[in-house]
């Protein structure tokens, strides 16, 4: 009798678990409810809702299989409070509220909180923090792939190689694991960098940005051609053609190139792969990625801008989303039948929030949200790691007491500040929004135009550039030993713990328990 009592209630939750589902997860969705459709007038509402909860908690069980595949999303500055931001602005968009909604990825069964300072400072930049949730060891800001024996801009520290450091990249393509590389940023930017070079400055991207005098290190663009595991990325999908092309030559829009050594990378990878036997493809637009037919590569370098990609809100039809580019990039690599590592990176979150420009930043957020639910539609959820997090916070707070639906990039609506002026929900400590007006006070923000994509929120300090947070960030997992990465621990333990769920790298493995 008892068992039968339980089988009916988990039938029952299951099909509250999937209406939940449908009605709950924001995203790209056609099938956006009225909001009449829960009422949370009703105590049955929040008692239902929680007991759903509950019981998936409580009925879900481990999943302790070795993970095949690992998928690392990164939202590049994408704080806890920007979170919070675009699960409201996704709703709204779609006539909810949008507070009672969640991200795709906030519904994953497992969260963890990060810590995510340097050896040298308190707050993060792209690079150490790279390094940490990439290779396993934290570093100096600035620096991507070494240990923090070697200082910011240290050449000879970088040649030394006994301070390099390498990780899931690495350990991956030791494992017979296909490996790719999707960002929207430059793909010799700090985040993406940090997967396979090892450079004492994060500037280095290509030859003319390394100093004029003494020794010489290899730049990031380099070594993603011809470096031990940067050779070795079977898929390299982002913008920064610009390094890889000579300062004479031009890109395939007309760009001019940036490297001084004359250079063409882009045929030297290409000319490795094939050297290498490996079907190999460059492509460097929107329409050459949605034809690519995935069945007949094996490895291809998709360069789609000379410079980072555009915001999703100013892109055109020639740039792919991060959405597009991660779903070939999984197409790709799931023809290895060893499995594959893929690092995703939305790096615009962290580009807009330092302009304090918060709506491109939560449509960037919304964006990235977006490729990870496309990748979970296409992966096994049991042998396949998803892991999300950031690396770093950023200043921007969401504040006041707005009656609910409250467009999150307006104004509050409750109450003026002191000086009897409006003030936005949305705010940051630092950065460009500040306005000085020394006559009058705080200026008065309705004159400007909010709903501009550039409107600049405004911020406490002036700064030309806002900067970093340095609070935790938040990981959520989903698939086999996603229970490991609950908890609050340092950041460069996470590639630890996906290393020990997919029995790669030289650590404890749950293969070798
Ligand atoms: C806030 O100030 C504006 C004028 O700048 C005024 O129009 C508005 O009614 C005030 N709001 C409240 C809630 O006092
Ligand atoms: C926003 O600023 C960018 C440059 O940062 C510019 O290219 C774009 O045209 C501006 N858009 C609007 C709507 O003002
Ligand atoms: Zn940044």
């Amino acid at each position: 009798m008892e068992s039968i009592i339980y089988f009916s209630n988990t039938i029952f939750f299951i099909f509250i678990f999937v209406f939940c589902i449908n009605a709950r997860s924001v995203s790209d969705s056609k099938y956006a409810l009225p909001k009449s459709s829960f009422d949370e007038r009703n105590k049955e509402h929040w008692t239902m809702q929680a007991q759903w909860t509950l019981k998936t908690k409580v009925l879900t069980p481990l999943n302790k299989r070795t993970a095949k595949n690992v998928i690392l999303f990164l939202g590049d500055g994408m704080s806890i409070t920007t979170l919070a931001a675009t699960r409201v602005y996704l709703g709204q968009k779609y006539g909810h509220y949008g507070e009672e909604l969640r991200l795709s990825f906030e519904a994953f069964p497992y969260t963890g909180l990060a810590k995510t300072y340097c050896v040298d400072n308190n707050v993060a930049d792209s690079a150490c923090s790279g390094t940490a949730y990439l290779t396993g060891v934290k570093a100096n800001s600035g620096t991507v792939g070494l240990s923090a024996a070697v200082k910011r801009g240290d050449c000879a520290g970088q040649r030394d190689g006994y301070n390099s450091v390498t990780g899931l990249m690495d350990w991956a393509q030791k494992a017979g694991k296909s490996t790719g590389l999707v960002t929207n940023t430059r793909v010799t930017h700090a985040t993406p960098a940090a997967s396979y070079a090892h450079s004492a400055d994060r500037k280095w991207e290509s030859d003319s940005d390394l100093p004029k005098h003494g020794l010489r290190c290899d730049d990031i663009a380099t070594q993603l051609v011809n470096g031990r595991v940067g050779k070795k990325i079977n898929v390299v999908f982002g913008g920064g053609r610009k390094n890889f092309i000579s300062k004479k030559e031009r890109d395939s829009e007309g760009f001019h190139g940036h490297r001084s050594d004359g250079k063409d990378l882009i045929r030297e990878w290409l000319h490795a792969k094939r050297s290498q036997g490996v079907v190999a493809k460059y492509i460097y637009n929107r329409h050459d990625l949605m034809n690519l037919d995935t069945e007949d590569y094996n490895s291809v370098l998709g360069l789609f801008s000379p410079d980072h990609m555009p915001y999703n809100l100013e892109a055109n039809n020639d740039d792919p989303s991060l959405n597009e580019m991660t779903v070939k990039a999984i197409e790709l690599l799931s023809k290895n039948k060893n499995g594959y590592f893929l690092f995703v990176e939305g790096g615009r979150i962290d580009t807009a929030h330092h302009e304090t420009k918060a709506r491109k930043a939560l449509d960037e957020t919304a964006e990235f949200a977006k490729a990870v639910e496309a990748a979970l539609r296409m992966v096994d959820p049991e042998e396949t790691l998803i892991v999300v997090t950031s690396d770093h916070s950023h200043t921007m707070t969401y504040s006041g007491y707005s009656k609910r639906g409250t467009d999150i990039l307006g104004f509050t609506n409750k109450m003026n500040a002191s000086d009897n002026l409006p003030y936005t929900t949305l705010s940051y400590a630092n950065g460009p929004g500040y306005r000085s007006d020394v006559q009058y006070g705080r200026a008065n923000l309705e004159l400007e135009d909010i709903k501009s994509l550039n409107f600049t929120y405004p911020s406490l300090v002036p700064i030309s550039r806002e900067t970093h947070g340095g609070e935790d960030v938040a990981v959520f997992a989903k698939g086999p030993w996603s229970h490991i990465f609950s908890g609050n621990y340092e950041q460069n333990y996470i590639p630890h713990a996906i290393a020990f769920a997919s029995c790669i790298g030289p650590g404890w493995t749950s293969c070798k328990q």
